[in-house]
């Protein structure tokens, strides 16, 4: 069930010109909720006009052994700069979990795992590979960034499957887009889930829906309420428009128009 909370900033990392890595926990040491991989959390900024609406951002780990969320955020305008700009001790009112989840296989479905990030949409891969690991899977991780620089959490990555990447400029991995990348045309995947950029999900839909792969994606539609009162977030599915934040975010691509 979905809680307002007020939590701490333990700590604020900048990865990169970009990027930061937000951690967080309750101010009284409670247990934070139960989170799912898929899930996301409803930001609340400040009270400015320009950030009045709460933002949405992924659980990118839950950190059980310290109780913290993990939450990675690229500076894209006012809202994640000034979360950006948190200091530890900050308090920070997060609305969580929302949203659904992605689906844990059985182990007689496949054992082949393939987590596609891309850009800011890796960030609900490492919790996702983090929660297969402790089912017994071993997944594979295929993370996709304009160059080396953007390539970010590769060790908290490795310690759930293998890491391949690709970059767009070459500096890091196999150069290209993900949907390039050789592995590809060496393993045959039982599932593929992915985040990213619309235009890679789509094309790794394709190519799951070629190769009669399971697939899930997770959309990251503007949002505004996050909890199906505004309609901001609608996507267009075979059963007909729905919300993104209480349908989703994450849906098998047998439900999209995208394959059609
Ligand atoms: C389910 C979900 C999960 C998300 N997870 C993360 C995450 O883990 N980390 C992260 O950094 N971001 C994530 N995002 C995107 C994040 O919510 C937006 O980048 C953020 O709301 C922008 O706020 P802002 O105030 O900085 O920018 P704004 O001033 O609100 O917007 C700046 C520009 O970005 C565009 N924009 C706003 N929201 C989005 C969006 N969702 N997709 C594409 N363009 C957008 C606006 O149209 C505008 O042009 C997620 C979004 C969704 C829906
Ligand atoms: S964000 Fe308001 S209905 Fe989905």
């Amino acid at each position: 069930m979905k809680k307002m909370l007020d939590l701490v900033v333990t700590q604020n990392d900048k990865l990169n010109q970009n990027y930061c890595l937000i951690k967080l926990t309750t101010p009284d040491s409670s247990p934070l909720p139960s989170m799912f991989p898929g899930q996301f959390v409803e930001v609340k900024v400040d009270s400015s006009p320009s950030t009045y609406l709460r933002r949405p951002i992924s659980v990118n780990y839950v950190d059980k052994a310290t109780n913290e969320l993990w939450l990675l955020v690229q500076v894209i305008g006012d809202g994640t700069q000034k979360m950006s700009e948190y200091k530890q001790g900050d308090i920070v009112n997060l609305l969580l979990p929302l949203g659904n989840t992605f689906t844990i296989p059985s182990k007689d479905s496949g054992q082949e795992l393939l987590l596609i990030g891309g850009g800011v949409g890796t960030a609900p891969m490492l919790y996702l590979g983090a929660c297969l690991k402790e089912k017994g899977f071993t997944p594979m991780f295929l993370l996709g960034a304009r160059s080396k620089n953007d390539l970010l959490q590769l060790d908290d990555f490795r310690q759930y499957g293998e890491v391949y990447c690709t970059t767009e400029d070459g500096s890091f991995g196999e150069k290209g887009y993900v949907t390039d990348h050789s592995v590809l045309k060496n393993t045959k995947f039982s599932s593929i889930y992915t985040c990213g950029p619309k235009p890679m999900m789509m094309a790794v839909a394709k190519y799951a829906n070629v190769n009669k792969i399971n697939c899930e994606v997770s959309l990251e539609n503007v949002m505004a309420c996050g909890f199906g009162a505004c309609l901001c977030c609608v996507e267009k599915t075979r059963e007909g428009n729905i919300c993104v934040c209480t349908d989703g975010p994450v849906f098998n691509i047998e439900k999209l128009t995208w394959i059609d």
